[in-house]
């Protein structure tokens, strides 16, 4: 089962809870949450003060995407905060074994995210600890970039590693997705796709869910 997780770094901030509800209304059930520090990435976005408000207003799986340096100082409080899936970068910190076990500790899955630059095998001593594996499929920091091409055969590497070792990871795949290569991800191996400016630019939210929808069933 393939689900959407659309990324609210493209939705009208000042209008949050009218885009959440109209996610809601097209059965989406995941949300992505791009946090940004300014230091892991260049551009700043959103604490886990917004996180807490969106957590009391909806039911949606709070997919929470931690673009920031040293996560483990903040772990504790994006729990409290209400994230359902906590991702940190494989890049942002020296203990990546020590990061995920203080999430699980939480109850909260852990996600590992790694960027187009990094190869996926600095990932195998910790794959049976994580919850869902981030493919950054464009270099993190802003919506609206392209599609880096390789991020498919990161894709099929990974469903493929999830097969042998029998692991349940969730493969999950942010950056550039569009009506046009949904379906080039999908067959690669995702479960979770991440689109910011595809649902939230340009047409309504409903308009665009229905054209990817299409898309993925075609
Ligand atoms: C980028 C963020 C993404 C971003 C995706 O650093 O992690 O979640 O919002 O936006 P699009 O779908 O527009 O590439
Ligand atoms: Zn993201």
């Amino acid at each position: 089962m393939v689900e959407l997780s659309p990324s609210i770094l493209s939705a009208d901030f000042a209008n949050l809870e009218r885009d959440i509800k109209a996610l809601e209304k097209e059965n989406i059930k995941y949300l992505h949450v791009d946090v940004m520090d300014g230091h892991f990435v260049p551009n700043i976005t959103i604490g886990p003060v917004v996180v807490s408000s969106i957590r009391k207003r909806t039911d949606m799986i709070l997919d929470v995407h931690l673009m920031i340096e040293n996560p483990d100082r903040y772990i504790d409080v994006f729990c409290d905060a209400g994230a359902d899936i906590l991702t940190v970068h494989y890049e942002a910190t020296n203990h990546i074994h020590g990061v995920i076990q203080s999430i699980k500790k939480r109850g909260v899955k852990a996600g590992v995210a790694i960027n187009p630059g990094t190869p996926l095998n600095v990932l195998e001593e910790i794959l049976p600890d994580i919850d869902l594996v981030l493919i950054m499929s464009v270099n993190p920091g802003f919506g609206g970039q392209e599609f880096i091409l390789n991020s498919l055969e990161k894709i099929a590497y990974i469903k493929e590693v999830n097969k042998q070792l029998n692991l349940d990871i969730i493969i999950e795949v942010d950056g550039g997705i569009k009506e046009h290569n949904i379906i080039d991800v999908v067959n690669a191996g995702v479960n979770l796709i991440v689109a910011g400016s595809a649902i939230f630019n340009d047409k309504t939210i409903k308009d665009n869910v229905d054209k990817l929808k299409e898309a993925l069933n075609e």
